[in-house]
């Protein structure tokens, strides 16, 4: 392998592997540490490398992406590999980067956790604000989900905010309360009222220790990440199953549940339910993408083991004194159907 154009995958201050995306040659050096998603790619290995770098970066779909790239200095055709390299791959996400083969630079003086990033781009990010070109790092180029988001820090510390339509916010917010008053291992979203707009923010759960693996990326290392959930994590599978029917979240794909990984890419099991903007549209007939099976079979599976009869007291007396009326009906009605089946 030439060095001149190689690169080497980092996972925290630890060397992964040194690759060269020319040609496509690598040379492993700590095989335990390949992201999980690419640890069984059946092809070259680089290539993989590749694809999972770009699937895990801002989605062609994304509120305010050509903006966000535009401030980054691309406009017109843009090469986002390029651009993911640019900005080390450094995310918000876990603890992967990358850096030249030999560059002398240490996590600690790059990660995005602990130094400083572009304030300017919340702007561009969250409302799409114009004329603004960026210095320095961002995590928003690798990162992922289509509605208008932009990540800050304040110093209570770092802080997803997410922005749309009116019922997307009340949503997301609506479901999370649901979350909080059945004590459900869940992120907590806060409404926030700022110049621009209207938003919901919630507290970052990664950190320079703990990154995020989507369950996506479970199932392209060959593994089931449903009996992963079950084995590693039950009463939070549970708890997602009795949610996802009472909330009627029709939206859980397999980017919306994650795993928690260590430094060491050991996964520790799941991370809090996140994702809450399409909630109260669900059906009796709607199933679910985690396994196709109806979201109210799964539920009525999930509840007899975990739940109780007291299992939904504080819920219901939120409920029953919230002003939200129609979502508390919507929620009420489901609930009343699982307290039934055990009783
Ligand atoms: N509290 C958090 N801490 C760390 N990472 C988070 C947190 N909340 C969300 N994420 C990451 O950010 C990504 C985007 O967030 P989210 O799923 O809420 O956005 P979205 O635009 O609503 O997504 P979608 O396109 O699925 O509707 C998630 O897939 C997850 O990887
Ligand atoms: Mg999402």
């Amino acid at each position: 392998m030439q060095y001149e154009h190689a690169h080497t995958l980092m996972l925290a201050e630890q060397e992964v592997f040194h690759f060269d995306m020319t040609t496509y040659e690598y040379e492993m050096i700590d095989r335990s540490l390949v992201p999980h998603a690419i640890s069984r790619a059946s092809g070259n290995l680089v290539y993989a490398l590749r694809t999972w770098l770009q699937e895990r970066a801002i989605q062609v779909n994304r509120s305010n992406k050509d903006k966000i790239l535009k401030a980054c200095g691309m406009s017109g055709a843009y090469d986002i590999l390029t651009l993911i390299t640019r900005y080390r791959a450094l995310s918000l996400l876990d603890n992967y980067w990358i850096k030249g083969y030999d560059e002398d630079v240490r996590y600690a003086d790059v990660n995005l956790y602990e130094n400083s990033f572009s304030r300017a781009m919340y702007s561009v990010a969250l409302y799409g604000a114009e004329g603004i070109t960026i210095q320095g790092a961002t995590p928003e180029i690798n990162q992922r989900g289509t509605m208008a988001k932009a990540y800050k820090r304040t110093n209570g510390g770092i802080y997803l905010y997410k922005t749309g339509i009116a019922d997307k916010i009340r949503t997301e917010l609506f479901a999370s309360k649901v979350a909080q008053y059945c004590d459900m291992s869940s992120v907590e979203y806060r409404n926030v009222h700022t110049k621009h707009s209207n938003c919901v923010r919630c507290r970052l759960e990664t950190s320079t220790q703990i990154g995020w693996i989507p369950a996506k990326d479970i199932t392209n290392s060959g593994r089931n990440p449903v009996e992963l959930a079950k084995e590693l994590s039950p009463q939070r599978y549970h708890e997602m199953r009795i949610f996802d029917y009472i909330a009627g979240n029709t939206d859980r794909h397999n980017e919306n549940w994650a795993f928690e990984v260590d430094n060491r890419n050991r996964i520790l099991g799941l991370s809090r339910m996140y994702d809450f903007d399409n909630c109260f549209c669900a059906d009796d007939t709607t199933t679910s993408h985690i396994d196709l099976k109806p979201l109210k079979k799964a539920a009525l599976q999930s509840f007899p083991v975990i739940g109780d009869t007291q299992y939904f007291t504080r819920l219901k007396a939120f409920l029953r004194s919230c002003r939200q009326r129609d979502l508390a009906a919507y929620v009420l009605e489901r609930v009343r159907i699982l307290e039934q089946s055990i009783s």
